[in-house]
């Protein structure tokens, strides 16, 4: 039985819904609170790091911050999944563009995320761990994305790295990181989800990832300001849609 609060999170169970979407960024979580939920009451706010419980079509929903990178995500999904009761984390963040078909706003579904963090030698595997997507999760957003009428979207590997700034910028173009996981076929780049996907696999409990593509690193164009918050705004609407479905299965 733990104790609480837990050292990062002011609440107790039943304070979250089934499903809680994570966004990275505080402020976007009290974003879709606001801006999607009924009668949303913040349960958490320890280091800033707001998490909202509201309801959306009738579901009981959560959204909680991750902060930024891979161990500030395993310690809210550790504790969302092992003493709140949480069974769905559903990531929604940006990432960088890696793959030819994807462009800026076009949304990907993470099946899998390769990683190139330490993260799995707590589990001391005796290989290689392939983080996945929860299948039902998946499939749902999927299906989600078709009744939305979104067109601009992916489903496939990304990455999830442990830097933002690497210091390959000297090495010749074929050498870089993020070529060298392009030509593996990952659509892109973010900093999560391997650790969500690895923690949702020990705990028993389900993980997706969605994001849209804010920026890519071949290609140079711009969105405004405008533009992201809509592609983003349609990637919440997904990730809420999933959270309704869950509920309903
Ligand atoms: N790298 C890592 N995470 C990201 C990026 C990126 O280029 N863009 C959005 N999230």
């Amino acid at each position: 039985m733990a104790n609480y609060p837990t050292p990062h999170i002011n609440a107790k169970p039943g304070d979250f819904g089934k499903t809680v979407l994570m966004p990275g960024d505080p402020l976007r979580s009290k974003f879709i609170a606001e801006t999607f939920l009924e009668s949303p009451v913040l349960v958490n706010n320890v280091r800033g790091v707001q998490g909202y419980t509201g309801t959306y079509k009738g579901t009981k929903v959560s959204v909680m911050a991750s902060g930024m990178g891979i161990p500030s995500i395993g310690i809210y999904s550790y504790e969302l999944y092992n003493f709140f009761e949480v069974d769905n984390i559903i990531r929604v963040g940006s990432c960088g563009g890696y793959a030819d078909k994807v462009n800026l706003r076009d949304i990907i579904i993470a099946q899998g995320a390769c990683t190139d963090s330490n993260f799995m030698t707590q589990f001391h595997l005796p290989g290689v761990f392939a983080p996945i997507a929860d299948y039902t999760l998946l499939q749902t957003a999927v299906d989600a994305a078709k009744e939305l009428g979104f067109t601009n979207t992916h489903v496939g590997n990304i990455l999830s790295s442990d830097r933002f700034y690497g210091d390959d910028a000297e090495l010749p173009e074929e050498m870089k990181a993020k070529n060298l996981w392009k030509k593996m076929g990952v659509l892109g780049v973010e900093m999560e989800s391997a650790a969500l996907y690895a923690n949702a696999a020990r705990c028993g409990k389900k993980a997706l990832g969605i994001f849209t593509c804010s920026d890519h690193l071949f290609k140079t164009e711009f969105t405004t300001a405008e533009e992201r918050q809509n592609s983003f705004t349609d990637m919440m609407k997904l990730a809420l849609e999933v959270a309704v479905k869950m509920e309903e299965r």
